[in-house]
């Protein structure tokens, strides 16, 4: 692997990192039966157009023609645009769109486990720690009041993008896992008694999950899971059936990470309000994908990973209504969230700062509110309308496939095409796939409960974001057809 900066070459290993050969020795001592590519060009390598870059081509099922860029292939030829945008200028503000890994050109699908950062956000990041870095609300100079503002203005930036009713609204989390159980912690286990009642849903992440469990164990509650049909989206009447006097709340995605069904939320939490029940949504999956107001909606709370918008790792947002923030107690104690302490007592300040005890992960908040300027001059409704035709040609070609079925076939759905392909096992599919450069998740997804709905452990798992193109899906299929 060669590492290109700034028109520098240079080998991982003058940095201390692993090259291509130990990866793969990595990859294989995790799965065993993982077999890394050839170090040089391989006699089952036939590429019918010469290798690209200065690495070794990968070892293939042998036979596919292999593009040049799959990205600029696309059905009909030229790439399509994205609002006023044409698509090759939108995938280069993403430097990493022209990685090379394994030789060829990277085919990024696995934007559902994380989305990849535009220029802007990188140099945002930079900008921030060659301008601004300062702890934030301390210091009466300079660089705390650059650094306070710039953190405020991503918080005031996160609430206009969600349709928060101010930035008072939007506490800053690590992401969707620290803010799921800040609301388990803060606001659901001091209202629980035992035998009350928790609803979830079959197509819940692990993090949607587990910290209601923990709660449930602490208190004597119950979960209650809300089932799906053959095509993995809920079945309402069964919902709603799962409602009575012990129910104290509901948290649910809005977009499955493991089968990209888009939940009918407005029903969803209008069920539950009319029976006085708070509902959190888990956004983690949706907010890059799907125009979000939090407020139309009626969520009371709203949580995301900015990671899965583009932003960096390490941050996210939790939205809450000013009656669940004042309802909630602080989730943990520390510096920034307290008013005035002696030793006999504290007083905390308002929301949100009484959430946000530390130092929090300041220039990737920053970050988060490039991301969010980023993907709004884009236009959210662009990009749904793009990645749902994306996402519709993705299910009939994949569908073309022999033997692959399609695991998650709801009429409403986002970023995902889950499949498994009869007698292939997944890992297997998803190494092959990367030696062609294409990333993938294969696995369980974190989404255990709802494969197994279906029978299964594991899928794979190819996930669109708005940088992928019909090129890329074509190419998707044709290396899974060499490969059956
Ligand atoms: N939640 C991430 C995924 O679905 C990690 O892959």
């Amino acid at each position: 692997m060669t590492i290109r900066a700034k028109g520098l070459e240079a080998d991982p290993h003058t940095w201390g990192l692993p090259g291509e050969r130990e990866l793969s020795a990595a990859l294989a001592a995790y799965f065993p039966e993982f077999n890394p590519p050839a170090p040089a060009a391989s006699p089952a390598y036939r590429p019918t157009v010469g290798p690209i870059g200065s690495e070794a081509p990968p070892q293939t099922g042998g036979g596919a023609e292999v593009p040049d860029d799959p990205a600029e292939l696309s059905a009909g030829g030229a790439l399509p645009s994205l609002g006023e945008r044409p698509l090759a200028q939108v995938r280069a503000d993403f430097p990493i769109l022209s990685e090379r890994v394994n030789g060829r050109p990277l085919v990024w699908l696995d934007n559902a486990a994380t989305t990849q950062r535009p220029r802007a956000v990188i140099d945002r990041l930079v900008y921030y720690y060659e301008h601004e870095n300062s702890n934030v609300h301390r210091a009466a100079h300079t660089l705390a009041a650059r650094s306070t503002e710039a953190y405020e203005a991503a918080r005031d930036k996160v609430a206009r993008f969600i349709g928060a009713p101010g930035p008072d609204n939007i506490v800053f989390v690590r992401g969707t896992t620290e803010a799921i159980n800040l609301v388990a912690q803060a606001y659901v286990k001091p209202r629980l008694t035992p035998g009350d009642e928790i609803i979830l849903t079959n197509l819940e992440h692990h993090a949607n999950i587990v910290p209601w469990q923990l709660i449930a164990e602490e208190s004597g509650a119950l979960l209650r899971v809300a089932p799906v049909d053959d095509t993995g989206q809920i079945i309402l009447s069964e919902y709603a059936a799962l409602f009575n006097r012990r129910t104290r709340f509901v948290s649910a995605t809005q977009v499955s990470n493991a089968l990209g069904t888009v939940l009918p939320l407005e029903e969803m939490i209008a069920l539950a309000h009319a029976q006085g029940v708070r509902f959190c949504v888990d956004g983690a999956q949706s907010v890059a994908h799907l125009p979000v107001n939090v407020t139309a909606l009626g969520a009371d709370f709203y949580v995301f990973s900015g990671h899965k918008i583009y932003a960096p790792t390490g941050i996210g947002a939790l939205y809450g209504t000013d009656e669940v923030l004042a309802e909630s107690r602080p989730w943990q104690g520390g510096g920034n969230m307290i008013a005035d302490v002696t030793f006999e007592r504290t007083i905390y300040q308002k929301p949100p700062a009484k959430f946000e005890a530390g130092t929090g992960s300041l220039a990737d908040a920053v970050g988060l509110g490039a991301a969010l300027d980023y993907v709004s001059d884009l236009g959210l409704a662009n990009i749904a309308r793009y990645e749902h035709e994306l996402l519709d040609y993705g299910h009939q070609e994949l569908a073309r496939v022999p033997g692959l079925r399609l695991i998650g076939t709801a009429d409403h759905k986002a970023s995902i095409l889950s499949f498994i392909i009869e007698g292939r096992d997944n890992t297997e599919i998803g190494q092959r796939l990367n030696e062609a450069g294409i990333a993938v998740r294969a696995g369980h997804h974190c989404a255990q409960p709802i494969l197994r709905r279906f029978g299964l452990e594991s899928t794979v798992r190819p996930s669109i974001a708005f940088y992928n193109t019909p090129g890329e899906i074509d190419f998707l299929v044709r290396t899974l057809r060499d490969l059956v």
